[in-house]
């Protein structure tokens, strides 16, 4: 076998600070059904959103490196807008042969579709203070508001299945984006910028976003991972479609979660 051909069978390793790749991981299934995954949730410093850039950073760095060095990946999806945001460039400069795939909130897409202009994203506080995704809003702001709200403590409540506390937060948050709707100055479209966000869809919807356009991350994060693959010759379509389960603490809400929203 050549050395390619090797190396096209091992996992794709992917990781977040607990479920909310999992938004991802169900992507890449649809995408890629036939791939290896080791998917790491970081429970034991989850939740990411409201943590200090270097500590963020830091794990992402350890993930990455144990995911080499015991899993032996061929690619890494960086399932977290978090980790995106404060430590991919990083990851790129260490790892240069490795395919890397990041998550950011998806306000090019939003841009692209909105018909009143106005876009609201909900995503964590370190995601929306950091360099790179003050750039991605700059870029667009030409003919798109973006009004941003960071959401302590959804991710967490979502980590935990507390949906008393996944309506109050949602109801909150909603509420600070100002009117919602379709007429001239409402929000139409709203961007879900963190991989948690997905698993609260049905509870916004219920809480006031209906008729609205949400937009995750996930397929087109799938799209990118097979197009890499393609590139690296690293595509392979012969393995088990296998998924692995790791949690750097407990690994309660993961079992769960896996169970929950991904098996058909
Ligand atoms: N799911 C992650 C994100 O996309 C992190 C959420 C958190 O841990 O605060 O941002």
């Amino acid at each position: 076998m050549s050395e390619l051909a090797a190396l096209a069978q091992r996992p794709i390793g992917v990781f977040d600070s607990g479920i909310g790749g999992l938004s991802i991981l169900r992507a890449l299934r649809a995408e890629l059904p036939q791939e290896d995954v080791v998917y790491v949730a970081d429970s034991a410093y989850a939740p990411y959103g409201e943590r200090d850039e270097a500590l963020v950073r830091e794990r992402a760095l350890r993930i990455t490196q144990d995911l080499i060095d015991q899993h032996h990946i061929k690619a890494l999806v960086v399932a977290c807008n978090t980790a995106t945001a404060v430590a991919i460039a990083e990851l790129r400069r260490l790892h240069p042969a490795l395919p890397i795939v990041g998550v950011e909130p998806a306000l090019k897409p939003a841009a692209a579709s909105t018909q009143t202009h106005r876009v609201g994203v909900l995503a964590t506080r370190a995601t929306l203070a950091s360099a790179k995704y003050r750039a991605l809003q700059t870029s667009l702001a030409a003919n798109t508001t973006f009004v941003d709200v960071p959401c302590d403590g959804l991710a967490a409540a979502i980590e935990a299945d507390n949906t008393p506390d996944i309506e109050r937060l949602c109801q909150r948050y909603l509420a600070a984006l100002g009117p919602l709707g379709h007429a001239p100055g409402d929000i139409d479209t709203l961007v879900l910028g963190c991989t948690h966000y997905p698993f609260a869809s049905k509870i916004l919807n219920e809480n006031g976003a209906q008729g609205l356009v949400l937009l995750e991350s996930g397929a087109p994060v799938a799209r990118q991972t097979r197009r890499l693959l393609l590139d690296a010759g690293l595509l392979n379509p012969h393995n088990t479609g296998s998924v692995r389960y790791l949690a750097t603490g407990s690994d309660a809400s993961l079992r769960w979660a896996a169970q929950h929203w991904l098996t058909p």
